[in-house]
């Protein structure tokens, strides 16, 4: 209070900046490359959240529905691979609908362990989950599963430990990182497996309405970053001089989301300056497509057994079982 030390002291924080959260760091160091990106898993606040889940629901946006389908119909089967009391690893958290069509299937499932870098949504969607499986011991951790991370240990009588990976979200990998990942879980998971959704090459036109949607939900899903950036750390993103742009890269295999600035303009980050051309990209996501054997050599190559693999008629998306054989 009346201590000169500590005003001086005071006076000093309030001139520096807050130091910047994990997002602002990652936009800080991705708008500083020369090829400008923002990492695809910031999208998820709670806006983008819910924008996400009407892109689940769009005409146009086919995986959800079909992976849906896909578990739905072959339920007994994958339950079959799994076999009783299974112990279920769900990579992220964000489709509690899927882990339930898998539980309900299985028989007599002991522990679902989902992770998540995001407490907040863990705890509450572990709650739900505990009101309507009552046998099932949830234990949500919070980890980032890209990082090597330690599961709580195996309890009595538990049957295989299943990894769930569903979505297509290992899409969002560079071919080097999902190769890291599936590595890493094939060691987690030895003596079990991995349940791992993949969206599969198909007609680009498909693919372009896919993330280029009539009613442009994905557009909004995709500008949101920078609404999030404006409302988070006080950046000064011009949200109509930026527009929308996703296509299919097909040497790559993969769609890209960019967001192109209309004019040249700048923008401002932790007092830094960052100034744009016109037609200058951020890059915001990759989504990567597979073919059923095109995955099913990489997961070989992660150390895994690729077993049963599932899809729907069209051969729109892919279910895989990959086996993780015992360590000698
Ligand atoms: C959640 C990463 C699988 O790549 O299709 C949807 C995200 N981006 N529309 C995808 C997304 C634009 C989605 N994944």
């Amino acid at each position: 209070m009346g201590n000169p030390a500590f005003n001086l002291h005071a006076f000093r924080t309030a001139q520096r900046a807050a130091p910047l959260s994990n997002f602002g760091r990652e936009l800080f160091a991705g708008l500083s490359r020369p090829a400008r990106s923002i990492p695809p898993k910031f999208f998820y606040d709670v806006a983008g959240s819910a924008l996400f889940d009407r892109i689940c629901e769009l005409p146009e946006y086919y995986p959800t529905r079909t992976e849906l389908r896909i578990l739905t119909e072959c339920a007994s089967e994958i339950a079959a691979q799994i076999g009783p009391k299974a112990e279920i690893i769900e990579f992220g958290a964000g489709s509690l609908t899927k882990v339930r069509l898998l539980l309900d299937a299985l028989d007599a499932p002991k522990r679902y362990v989902p992770i998540d870098i995001s407490g907040a949504h863990l705890e509450a969607a572990a709650e739900r989950l505990r009101d309507d499986y009552p046998r099932l011991a949830v234990q949500p951790l919070v980890a980032d599963y890209t990082m090597p991370l330690v599961l709580p240990a195996r309890g009595e009588g538990m049957g295989q430990r299943v990894g769930f990976f569903p979505g297509s979200t290992l899409g969002n990998f560079s071919p080097d990182e999902a190769l890291a990942f599936l590595q890493l879980a094939q060691r987690l998971l030895r003596g079990g497996g991995l349940l791992l959704g993949v969206d599969l090459v198909k007609d680009p036109a498909l693919l372009h309405a896919a993330y280029n949607d009539a009613q442009g939900v994905t557009a909004a899903f995709n500008l949101n970053l920078l609404r999030r950036a404006n409302a988070e750390l006080d950046t000064d993103f011009d949200l109509d001089g930026f527009t929308h742009a996703a296509f299919y890269n097909a040497p790559l295999r993969r769609i890209e989301m960019h967001l192109v600035s209309r004019r040249a303009q700048t923008v401002t980050l932790d007092g830094q300056r960052f100034s744009f051309d016109e037609g200058e990209t951020i890059h915001t996501e990759n989504s990567h497509k597979f073919t059923v054997d095109g995955l099913r050599a990489l997961a070989v190559k992660a150390g895994f057994r690729p077993a049963a693999v599932w899809t729907d008629p069209e051969r729109l998306f892919s279910v895989h079982w990959l086996q993780s054989p015992a360590a000698q």
